[in-house]
Protein backbone atom coordinates (compact mmCIF):
# COMPACT_ATOMS: atom_id res chain seq x y z
CA UNK A 1 0.00 0.00 0.00
CA UNK A 2 2.56 2.04 1.08
CA UNK A 3 4.26 1.69 -2.61
CA UNK A 4 1.33 3.25 -4.39
CA UNK A 5 0.61 6.87 -5.08
CA UNK A 6 -2.50 7.93 -6.75
CA UNK A 7 -1.72 10.91 -9.69
CA UNK A 8 -5.23 13.20 -9.68
CA UNK A 9 -5.48 15.39 -13.02
CA UNK A 10 -7.90 17.58 -12.82
CA UNK A 11 -8.55 18.41 -17.06
CA UNK A 12 -9.92 21.99 -16.71
CA UNK A 13 -8.61 22.97 -13.59
CA UNK A 14 -9.76 26.87 -14.27
CA UNK A 15 -13.45 25.67 -15.02
CA UNK A 16 -15.87 26.86 -12.42
CA UNK A 17 -16.85 23.18 -11.25
CA UNK A 18 -13.03 22.65 -10.84
CA UNK A 19 -13.08 25.61 -8.80
CA UNK A 20 -16.29 25.04 -7.03
CA UNK A 21 -16.38 21.57 -6.29
CA UNK A 22 -13.61 19.35 -7.33
CA UNK A 23 -10.74 20.72 -5.27
CA UNK A 24 -12.63 21.73 -2.22
CA UNK A 25 -13.68 18.03 -2.10
CA UNK A 26 -10.12 16.96 -2.64
CA UNK A 27 -9.01 18.76 0.17
CA UNK A 28 -12.04 17.62 2.10
CA UNK A 29 -11.10 14.39 1.91
CA UNK A 30 -7.19 14.84 2.30
CA UNK A 31 -8.12 16.99 5.16
CA UNK A 32 -10.17 13.82 7.44
CA UNK A 33 -7.47 11.22 6.14
CA UNK A 34 -9.19 9.73 3.43
CA UNK A 35 -6.22 10.11 0.50
CA UNK A 36 -4.29 7.51 0.46
CA UNK A 37 -0.77 8.45 1.80
CA UNK A 38 1.54 9.47 -1.20
CA UNK A 39 -1.03 11.30 -4.04
CA UNK A 40 -0.24 14.68 -5.89
CA UNK A 41 -3.07 17.03 -7.63
CA UNK A 42 -1.94 18.09 -11.24
CA UNK A 43 -4.50 21.12 -12.84
CA UNK A 44 -4.03 20.82 -16.70
CA UNK A 45 -5.72 23.70 -18.96
CA UNK A 46 -5.16 25.69 -22.04
CA UNK A 47 -3.68 28.77 -19.66
CA UNK A 48 -0.56 29.27 -18.98
CA UNK A 49 -0.13 29.23 -14.96
CA UNK A 50 2.76 28.33 -12.93
CA UNK A 51 2.39 26.46 -9.51
CA UNK A 52 2.08 28.89 -7.18
CA UNK A 53 -1.00 30.41 -9.32
CA UNK A 54 -2.41 27.73 -9.77
CA UNK A 55 -2.34 27.39 -5.74
CA UNK A 56 -3.30 30.43 -5.10
CA UNK A 57 -6.41 30.06 -7.30
CA UNK A 58 -7.25 27.07 -5.24
CA UNK A 59 -6.71 28.61 -1.83
CA UNK A 60 -9.51 30.76 -2.15
CA UNK A 61 -12.15 28.02 -2.81
CA UNK A 62 -10.60 26.24 0.34
CA UNK A 63 -12.86 25.70 3.02
CA UNK A 64 -12.98 23.34 6.46
CA UNK A 65 -16.03 22.21 8.22
CA UNK A 66 -17.38 24.69 11.01
CA UNK A 67 -16.80 21.37 13.54
CA UNK A 68 -13.07 20.98 12.16
CA UNK A 69 -11.52 24.19 12.43
CA UNK A 70 -8.31 23.04 14.17
CA UNK A 71 -4.89 23.08 12.07
CA UNK A 72 -7.09 24.41 8.95
CA UNK A 73 -4.44 26.50 7.29
CA UNK A 74 -1.44 24.25 7.80
CA UNK A 75 -3.57 21.27 5.82
CA UNK A 76 -4.45 23.41 3.78
CA UNK A 77 -0.65 24.48 3.15
CA UNK A 78 0.25 20.73 3.21
CA UNK A 79 -2.74 20.25 0.93
CA UNK A 80 -1.57 23.01 -1.80
CA UNK A 81 2.43 21.87 -1.80
CA UNK A 82 1.04 18.37 -3.08
CA UNK A 83 -1.22 20.39 -6.59
CA UNK A 84 0.72 21.08 -9.29
CA UNK A 85 -0.10 22.82 -13.32
CA UNK A 86 0.45 22.10 -16.21
CA UNK A 87 -0.97 23.57 -19.36
CA UNK A 88 -1.13 22.25 -22.24
CA UNK A 89 -4.23 21.87 -25.39
CA UNK A 90 -6.53 19.45 -25.52
CA UNK A 91 -6.13 17.77 -28.67
CA UNK A 92 -2.45 17.67 -28.71
CA UNK A 93 -0.66 14.52 -27.34
CA UNK A 94 2.85 16.08 -27.09
CA UNK A 95 1.02 18.34 -24.08
CA UNK A 96 -0.07 15.05 -22.64
CA UNK A 97 3.32 13.73 -23.30
CA UNK A 98 4.27 16.74 -21.17
CA UNK A 99 2.22 16.36 -18.52
CA UNK A 100 3.04 12.27 -18.37
CA UNK A 101 6.49 13.52 -17.75
CA UNK A 102 5.79 15.95 -14.60
CA UNK A 103 3.60 12.94 -13.59
CA UNK A 104 6.55 10.60 -13.67
CA UNK A 105 8.43 12.80 -12.14
CA UNK A 106 6.32 12.53 -8.79
CA UNK A 107 5.36 9.27 -8.97
CA UNK A 108 9.37 8.11 -8.75
CA UNK A 109 9.99 5.06 -7.25
CA UNK A 110 6.16 4.26 -6.74
CA UNK A 111 3.75 2.17 -8.27
CA UNK A 112 1.42 4.49 -9.63
CA UNK A 113 -2.17 4.91 -10.59
CA UNK A 114 -3.78 7.64 -11.95
CA UNK A 115 -7.20 9.19 -11.99
CA UNK A 116 -8.30 11.72 -14.40
CA UNK A 117 -11.12 14.33 -13.64
CA UNK A 118 -12.24 15.82 -17.17
CA UNK A 119 -14.01 18.82 -15.88
CA UNK A 120 -14.12 20.61 -19.71
CA UNK A 121 -17.11 20.80 -22.20
CA UNK A 122 -18.23 17.35 -23.63
CA UNK A 123 -17.50 17.67 -27.25
CA UNK A 124 -13.58 17.51 -26.07
CA UNK A 125 -13.70 14.46 -24.07
CA UNK A 126 -12.98 12.16 -26.86
CA UNK A 127 -10.21 14.42 -27.55
CA UNK A 128 -8.57 14.51 -23.93
CA UNK A 129 -9.42 10.86 -23.94
CA UNK A 130 -7.34 10.13 -26.40
CA UNK A 131 -4.46 12.20 -25.88
CA UNK A 132 -4.29 10.96 -22.24
CA UNK A 133 -5.19 7.18 -22.91
CA UNK A 134 -1.71 7.31 -25.32
CA UNK A 135 0.47 9.54 -23.99
CA UNK A 136 -0.29 9.85 -20.16
CA UNK A 137 -2.08 6.71 -18.85
CA UNK A 138 0.31 4.72 -15.80
CA UNK A 139 2.27 2.12 -17.24
CA UNK A 140 1.75 -0.46 -14.85
CA UNK A 141 -1.10 0.62 -12.46
CA UNK A 142 -4.75 1.48 -13.23
CA UNK A 143 -5.62 4.60 -15.27
CA UNK A 144 -9.35 5.56 -14.61
CA UNK A 145 -11.38 8.58 -16.16
CA UNK A 146 -13.81 10.37 -14.26
CA UNK A 147 -16.52 11.84 -16.54
CA UNK A 148 -19.66 14.54 -16.12
CA UNK A 149 -23.14 15.30 -18.30
CA UNK A 150 -23.31 15.66 -20.96
CA UNK A 151 -23.38 12.64 -22.19
CA UNK A 152 -24.64 13.13 -25.29
CA UNK A 153 -28.03 14.71 -25.89
CA UNK A 154 -30.38 11.90 -27.08
CA UNK A 155 -29.83 8.18 -27.69
CA UNK A 156 -28.03 7.91 -30.76
CA UNK A 157 -25.43 10.80 -29.73
CA UNK A 158 -24.93 9.64 -26.23
CA UNK A 159 -24.23 6.07 -27.60
CA UNK A 160 -21.54 7.73 -30.37
CA UNK A 161 -19.81 9.01 -27.19
CA UNK A 162 -19.84 6.05 -25.19
CA UNK A 163 -18.36 4.44 -28.73
CA UNK A 164 -15.94 7.06 -29.08
CA UNK A 165 -14.41 6.78 -25.41
CA UNK A 166 -14.35 2.86 -25.55
CA UNK A 167 -12.23 3.29 -28.90
CA UNK A 168 -9.77 4.01 -25.95
CA UNK A 169 -11.35 2.73 -22.31
CA UNK A 170 -12.77 -0.04 -21.24
CA UNK A 171 -16.02 0.43 -19.54
CA UNK A 172 -14.68 -0.40 -16.28
CA UNK A 173 -12.25 2.61 -16.82
CA UNK A 174 -14.90 5.35 -17.33
CA UNK A 175 -16.49 6.65 -14.34
CA UNK A 176 -19.33 8.65 -15.32
CA UNK A 177 -20.63 11.08 -12.49
CA UNK A 178 -24.00 12.01 -11.22
CA UNK A 179 -23.65 13.79 -8.35
CA UNK A 180 -26.85 12.71 -6.89
CA UNK A 181 -26.10 9.43 -6.28
CA UNK A 182 -23.19 10.97 -3.66
CA UNK A 183 -25.92 12.95 -1.95
CA UNK A 184 -26.40 11.70 1.46
CA UNK A 185 -29.83 11.10 1.51
CA UNK A 186 -30.03 9.52 -1.98
CA UNK A 187 -27.21 6.56 -0.44
CA UNK A 188 -29.29 6.70 2.63
CA UNK A 189 -32.29 5.45 0.39
CA UNK A 190 -31.49 2.05 -0.31
CA UNK A 191 -30.41 1.27 3.55
CA UNK A 192 -33.78 3.14 4.50
CA UNK A 193 -35.48 0.34 2.43
CA UNK A 194 -33.67 -2.95 2.91
CA UNK A 195 -32.62 -3.09 6.68
CA UNK A 196 -35.88 -1.86 8.06
CA UNK A 197 -38.52 -3.81 8.38
CA UNK A 198 -41.40 -1.51 8.07
CA UNK A 199 -40.90 0.07 4.89
CA UNK A 200 -40.22 -2.76 2.54
CA UNK A 201 -43.07 -4.39 2.70
CA UNK A 202 -45.23 -1.40 1.96
CA UNK A 203 -43.54 -0.18 -1.03
CA UNK A 204 -45.01 -1.30 -3.67
CA UNK A 205 -48.53 -0.21 -5.56
CA UNK A 206 -50.62 -1.94 -3.25
CA UNK A 207 -49.74 1.01 -0.58
CA UNK A 208 -48.44 2.88 -2.37
CA UNK A 209 -50.61 5.93 -4.21
CA UNK A 210 -48.00 7.58 -5.76
CA UNK A 211 -44.61 8.81 -5.80
CA UNK A 212 -43.12 12.51 -6.66
CA UNK A 213 -39.55 13.54 -7.17
CA UNK A 214 -38.83 17.37 -6.98
CA UNK A 215 -35.86 19.27 -8.00
CA UNK A 216 -36.40 23.15 -7.41
CA UNK A 217 -33.89 25.71 -7.56
CA UNK A 218 -34.90 29.49 -6.34
CA UNK A 219 -32.55 31.13 -9.35
CA UNK A 220 -32.34 30.86 -13.16
CA UNK A 221 -30.08 29.91 -15.43
CA UNK A 222 -27.59 33.31 -14.77
CA UNK A 223 -24.45 32.84 -16.67
CA UNK A 224 -25.10 29.34 -17.64
CA UNK A 225 -28.11 30.22 -20.46
CA UNK A 226 -25.18 29.25 -23.16
CA UNK A 227 -24.71 25.65 -22.03
CA UNK A 228 -28.19 25.52 -20.92
CA UNK A 229 -30.02 26.58 -23.90
CA UNK A 230 -29.18 23.66 -25.86
CA UNK A 231 -29.73 21.10 -23.24
CA UNK A 232 -32.76 22.73 -21.29
CA UNK A 233 -33.97 21.05 -18.02
CA UNK A 234 -35.51 17.42 -19.12
CA UNK A 235 -31.34 16.93 -20.28
CA UNK A 236 -30.30 18.75 -17.20
CA UNK A 237 -31.94 17.15 -14.56
CA UNK A 238 -34.69 14.66 -15.11
CA UNK A 239 -33.18 12.29 -17.38
CA UNK A 240 -30.18 12.16 -15.26
CA UNK A 241 -30.39 13.02 -11.21
CA UNK A 242 -34.25 12.57 -10.65
CA UNK A 243 -34.32 9.39 -12.88
CA UNK A 244 -31.52 8.12 -11.08
CA UNK A 245 -33.58 8.89 -7.98
CA UNK A 246 -36.14 7.65 -9.02
CA UNK A 247 -34.41 3.98 -10.30
CA UNK A 248 -32.96 3.44 -6.45
CA UNK A 249 -36.41 4.33 -5.13
CA UNK A 250 -37.95 1.42 -7.22
CA UNK A 251 -35.58 -1.42 -7.77
CA UNK A 252 -35.98 -4.47 -6.58
CA UNK A 253 -33.45 -6.02 -4.16
CA UNK A 254 -30.16 -6.55 -5.43
CA UNK A 255 -28.62 -9.75 -4.65
CA UNK A 256 -25.59 -7.85 -2.74
CA UNK A 257 -24.41 -4.55 -2.53
CA UNK A 258 -21.73 -5.00 -5.18
CA UNK A 259 -21.81 -2.14 -7.73
CA UNK A 260 -23.17 -5.25 -10.60
CA UNK A 261 -25.71 -6.02 -9.24
CA UNK A 262 -26.84 -2.78 -7.90
CA UNK A 263 -26.63 -1.11 -11.35
CA UNK A 264 -28.33 -4.48 -13.25
CA UNK A 265 -31.63 -3.77 -11.01
CA UNK A 266 -31.84 0.20 -11.94
CA UNK A 267 -31.45 -1.09 -15.37
CA UNK A 268 -33.87 -3.36 -14.81
CA UNK A 269 -36.43 -0.44 -13.68
CA UNK A 270 -35.21 1.55 -16.43
CA UNK A 271 -36.11 -0.76 -18.77
CA UNK A 272 -40.01 -1.79 -17.54
CA UNK A 273 -40.37 2.45 -17.78
CA UNK A 274 -42.50 3.97 -20.56
CA UNK A 275 -41.27 6.08 -22.84
CA UNK A 276 -42.42 9.70 -22.43
CA UNK A 277 -45.48 11.09 -24.33
CA UNK A 278 -46.20 14.28 -24.78
CA UNK A 279 -49.29 14.62 -23.11
CA UNK A 280 -47.34 13.02 -19.92
CA UNK A 281 -45.63 16.31 -19.64
CA UNK A 282 -45.83 20.05 -19.18
CA UNK A 283 -43.36 22.29 -20.22
CA UNK A 284 -42.15 25.87 -18.78
CA UNK A 285 -39.69 29.05 -18.94
CA UNK A 286 -39.48 31.63 -16.73
CA UNK A 287 -40.29 35.37 -17.62
CA UNK A 288 -39.10 38.03 -15.60
CA UNK A 289 -41.41 40.11 -12.86
CA UNK A 290 -40.87 42.39 -10.56
CA UNK A 291 -42.33 42.40 -6.65
CA UNK A 292 -41.72 44.57 -4.14
CA UNK A 293 -39.29 47.00 -6.19
CA UNK A 294 -36.99 44.15 -7.60
CA UNK A 295 -37.42 43.04 -10.62
CA UNK A 296 -36.27 39.33 -11.72
CA UNK A 297 -35.15 38.62 -15.63
CA UNK A 298 -36.61 36.45 -17.61
CA UNK A 299 -35.06 33.37 -18.68
CA UNK A 300 -34.22 34.81 -22.44
CA UNK A 301 -32.75 37.88 -21.05
CA UNK A 302 -29.64 36.38 -20.86
CA UNK A 303 -27.32 37.87 -23.39
CA UNK A 304 -26.59 34.55 -23.95
CA UNK A 305 -29.80 32.54 -24.39
CA UNK A 306 -31.41 33.40 -27.80
CA UNK A 307 -34.52 36.20 -27.21
CA UNK A 308 -36.48 33.60 -29.04
CA UNK A 309 -35.55 30.45 -27.29
CA UNK A 310 -38.38 27.27 -26.32
CA UNK A 311 -35.92 25.82 -23.96
CA UNK A 312 -37.63 24.67 -21.39
CA UNK A 313 -36.17 25.19 -17.89
CA UNK A 314 -39.46 23.54 -16.28
CA UNK A 315 -40.53 19.79 -16.58
CA UNK A 316 -43.16 18.32 -14.94
CA UNK A 317 -43.68 14.35 -16.22
CA UNK A 318 -46.28 11.77 -15.09
CA UNK A 319 -43.58 8.28 -15.61
CA UNK A 320 -44.71 4.49 -14.99
CA UNK A 321 -43.29 1.29 -14.53
CA UNK A 322 -44.67 -1.46 -16.32
CA UNK A 323 -43.65 -4.08 -13.59
CA UNK A 324 -45.56 -6.23 -11.25
CA UNK A 325 -44.65 -4.37 -8.61
CA UNK A 326 -45.33 -0.63 -9.80
CA UNK A 327 -48.16 -1.08 -12.49
CA UNK A 328 -50.22 2.06 -12.40
CA UNK A 329 -48.29 4.20 -9.91
CA UNK A 330 -47.56 7.58 -11.35
CA UNK A 331 -44.50 8.61 -10.87
CA UNK A 332 -44.33 12.18 -10.67
CA UNK A 333 -41.13 14.26 -11.99
CA UNK A 334 -40.70 17.29 -11.17
CA UNK A 335 -37.80 20.09 -12.17
CA UNK A 336 -37.61 23.74 -12.26
CA UNK A 337 -34.90 26.50 -12.02
CA UNK A 338 -36.23 30.31 -10.80
CA UNK A 339 -38.97 28.67 -8.36
CA UNK A 340 -40.12 29.49 -5.16
CA UNK A 341 -37.82 27.57 -3.16
CA UNK A 342 -34.80 25.44 -3.67
CA UNK A 343 -35.10 22.12 -2.31
CA UNK A 344 -34.90 18.67 -3.26
CA UNK A 345 -37.35 15.87 -2.03
CA UNK A 346 -38.99 12.41 -2.32
CA UNK A 347 -42.59 11.99 -1.77
CA UNK A 348 -44.48 9.52 -1.40
CA UNK A 349 -48.10 9.65 -0.91
CA UNK A 350 -49.77 6.38 0.64
CA UNK A 351 -53.02 4.76 0.55
CA UNK A 352 -56.04 5.47 2.41
CA UNK A 353 -56.58 2.87 5.31
CA UNK A 354 -59.19 0.44 3.98
CA UNK A 355 -62.43 0.90 6.51
CA UNK A 356 -60.77 3.71 8.27
CA UNK A 357 -62.70 3.61 11.74
CA UNK A 358 -62.46 7.60 11.68
CA UNK A 359 -63.81 7.47 8.42
CA UNK A 360 -66.51 9.76 8.87
CA UNK A 361 -64.17 12.43 10.50
CA UNK A 362 -61.78 12.96 6.90
CA UNK A 363 -65.59 13.93 5.56
CA UNK A 364 -66.23 12.19 1.81
CA UNK A 365 -62.20 12.69 0.94
CA UNK A 366 -60.64 9.69 2.06
CA UNK A 367 -57.14 10.55 0.37
CA UNK A 368 -56.48 13.64 2.35
CA UNK A 369 -55.53 12.58 5.41
CA UNK A 370 -53.32 9.15 4.30
CA UNK A 371 -50.19 8.77 5.29
CA UNK A 372 -46.88 10.59 3.47
CA UNK A 373 -43.17 9.70 3.93
CA UNK A 374 -40.98 12.65 2.65
CA UNK A 375 -37.38 12.05 2.14
CA UNK A 376 -36.02 15.58 1.96
CA UNK A 377 -32.58 15.33 -0.29
CA UNK A 378 -31.58 19.33 0.57
CA UNK A 379 -31.46 21.34 2.21
CA UNK A 380 -32.31 21.08 6.01
CA UNK A 381 -31.90 16.97 5.14
CA UNK A 382 -34.56 15.34 7.01
CA UNK A 383 -36.84 11.61 6.74
CA UNK A 384 -40.36 12.62 8.09
CA UNK A 385 -43.65 10.47 7.79
CA UNK A 386 -46.56 12.34 8.18
CA UNK A 387 -49.11 10.33 10.25
CA UNK A 388 -52.53 11.19 12.04
CA UNK A 389 -52.53 11.02 15.73
CA UNK A 390 -54.47 11.92 18.83
CA UNK A 391 -54.28 14.97 20.21
CA UNK A 392 -53.62 14.71 23.90
CA UNK A 393 -56.43 15.68 26.40
CA UNK A 394 -59.69 13.89 27.56
CA UNK A 395 -61.58 14.83 24.59
CA UNK A 396 -60.85 12.99 20.93
CA UNK A 397 -59.16 15.00 18.57
CA UNK A 398 -57.22 13.90 16.01
CA UNK A 399 -54.37 16.12 14.23
CA UNK A 400 -51.49 15.50 11.52
CA UNK A 401 -48.07 15.14 13.18
CA UNK A 402 -45.01 14.00 11.46
CA UNK A 403 -42.65 11.57 12.56
CA UNK A 404 -39.41 13.52 12.20
CA UNK A 405 -35.65 12.71 11.60
CA UNK A 406 -33.84 16.10 11.38
CA UNK A 407 -30.33 15.49 10.44
CA UNK A 408 -29.09 18.59 11.49
CA UNK A 409 -30.95 18.37 14.99
CA UNK A 410 -30.01 14.39 15.16
CA UNK A 411 -26.40 14.27 13.43
CA UNK A 412 -23.98 17.09 15.05
CA UNK A 413 -21.27 16.54 12.00
CA UNK A 414 -21.98 18.43 8.45
CA UNK A 415 -22.27 16.51 5.60
CA UNK A 416 -20.04 15.69 3.22
CA UNK A 417 -20.26 17.42 -0.45
CA UNK A 418 -21.51 14.84 -3.00
CA UNK A 419 -18.53 15.43 -4.74
CA UNK A 420 -16.32 13.95 -2.13
CA UNK A 421 -17.81 10.09 -1.82
CA UNK A 422 -17.51 10.25 -5.36
CA UNK A 423 -14.17 11.00 -5.76
CA UNK A 424 -13.38 8.45 -2.84
CA UNK A 425 -14.71 5.96 -4.72
CA UNK A 426 -13.19 6.72 -7.67
CA UNK A 427 -10.00 6.27 -6.10
CA UNK A 428 -11.06 2.82 -4.36
CA UNK A 429 -12.51 1.54 -7.63
CA UNK A 430 -16.12 1.25 -6.28
CA UNK A 431 -18.47 2.43 -9.09
CA UNK A 432 -21.83 1.80 -7.26
CA UNK A 433 -22.47 5.27 -7.37
CA UNK A 434 -21.49 5.59 -11.34
CA UNK A 435 -23.65 5.06 -14.00
CA UNK A 436 -22.74 2.15 -16.65
CA UNK A 437 -23.38 2.72 -20.44
CA UNK A 438 -26.51 0.42 -20.60
CA UNK A 439 -28.01 2.33 -17.57
CA UNK A 440 -27.16 5.74 -19.59
CA UNK A 441 -28.81 4.01 -22.60
CA UNK A 442 -32.10 3.05 -21.07
CA UNK A 443 -32.47 6.45 -19.44
CA UNK A 444 -32.14 8.09 -23.00
CA UNK A 445 -34.74 5.56 -24.17
CA UNK A 446 -37.14 7.00 -22.12
CA UNK A 447 -37.22 11.11 -22.88
CA UNK A 448 -35.17 10.57 -27.04
CA UNK A 449 -39.17 10.03 -28.63
CA UNK A 450 -39.90 13.36 -26.37
CA UNK A 451 -36.99 15.62 -26.93
CA UNK A 452 -37.24 14.66 -30.37
CA UNK A 453 -41.38 15.56 -30.54
CA UNK A 454 -40.57 18.92 -28.54
CA UNK A 455 -37.69 20.23 -31.33
CA UNK A 456 -39.64 19.08 -33.68
CA UNK A 457 -43.34 21.04 -33.27
CA UNK A 458 -41.31 23.40 -31.51
CA UNK A 459 -43.45 22.91 -29.19
CA UNK A 460 -43.65 26.03 -26.76
CA UNK A 461 -43.53 25.99 -23.00
CA UNK A 462 -45.92 27.44 -20.72
CA UNK A 463 -44.78 31.03 -19.48
CA UNK A 464 -43.93 31.08 -15.80
CA UNK A 465 -43.65 34.21 -13.09
CA UNK A 466 -39.58 34.25 -11.88
CA UNK A 467 -40.12 33.05 -8.27
CA UNK A 468 -43.49 31.48 -8.38
CA UNK A 469 -44.37 27.99 -8.15
CA UNK A 470 -43.71 27.13 -12.04
CA UNK A 471 -46.49 26.51 -14.92
CA UNK A 472 -50.14 25.92 -13.68
CA UNK A 473 -50.58 23.26 -16.24
CA UNK A 474 -48.28 21.18 -13.62
CA UNK A 475 -50.93 21.59 -11.25
CA UNK A 476 -53.42 19.83 -13.29
CA UNK A 477 -51.23 16.81 -14.26
CA UNK A 478 -50.68 16.86 -10.61
CA UNK A 479 -54.35 16.58 -10.53
CA UNK A 480 -55.16 14.11 -13.13
CA UNK A 481 -52.84 12.18 -11.40
CA UNK A 482 -54.38 11.90 -7.82
CA UNK A 483 -51.56 14.15 -6.61
CA UNK A 484 -52.49 16.00 -3.36
CA UNK A 485 -51.12 18.89 -1.86
CA UNK A 486 -51.27 17.86 1.76
CA UNK A 487 -53.34 20.84 3.83
CA UNK A 488 -50.84 21.47 7.26
CA UNK A 489 -51.23 19.75 10.71
CA UNK A 490 -53.10 22.74 11.83
CA UNK A 491 -55.69 20.97 9.85
CA UNK A 492 -57.36 19.58 13.70
CA UNK A 493 -60.48 17.50 13.56
CA UNK A 494 -63.12 17.06 15.83
CA UNK A 495 -64.76 14.06 16.58
CA UNK A 496 -67.63 13.71 18.33
CA UNK A 497 -67.99 11.08 20.88
C1 LIG B 1 -26.25 20.21 -12.16
C2 LIG B 1 -27.08 20.98 -13.15
O1 LIG B 1 -26.06 18.90 -12.61
O2 LIG B 1 -26.91 20.19 -10.91
C3 LIG B 1 -27.38 22.37 -12.63
O3 LIG B 1 -26.37 21.05 -14.37
C4 LIG B 1 -27.96 22.34 -11.25
O4 LIG B 1 -28.27 23.04 -13.51
C5 LIG B 1 -27.11 21.46 -10.33
O5 LIG B 1 -28.00 23.66 -10.75
C6 LIG B 1 -27.77 21.29 -8.98
O6 LIG B 1 -26.92 20.60 -8.12
P1 LIG B 1 -27.00 20.82 -6.55
O7 LIG B 1 -26.07 19.80 -5.99
O8 LIG B 1 -26.61 22.22 -6.29
O9 LIG B 1 -28.43 20.56 -6.19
Amino acid sequence: QNMTTVSITVVGASGDLAKKKIFPALFALYYEDFLPEHFTVFGYARSELTNEELRNMISKTLTCRIDKRENCSDKMEQFLQRCFYCSGQYDLEEDFKKLDEKLKQKETGRFPNRLFYLSIPSNIFVDVVRCASHCASSPIGWTRVIVEKPFGRDSESSRELTASLKQYLAEDQIFRIDHYLGKELVENLSVLRFSNLVFEPLWSRQYIRNVQLIFSEDFGTEGRGGYFDSYGIIRDIMQNHLLQILALFAMETPVSLDAEDIRNEKVKVLRSMRALEVDDVVIGQYKGHSKGGKSYPSYTDDPTVPSNSITPTFAAAAMFIDNARWDGVPFLVKAGKALHYKGAEIRVQFRHVPGNLYRRNFGTDLDKNTNELVIRVQPNEAIYLKINNKVPGLGMRLDRSNLNLLYAAKYQSEIPDAYERLLLDAIAGERRLFIRSDELDAAWALFTPLLRELEEKHIAPELYPYGSRGPVGAHYLAAKHNVRKYTKAKNTLILQK
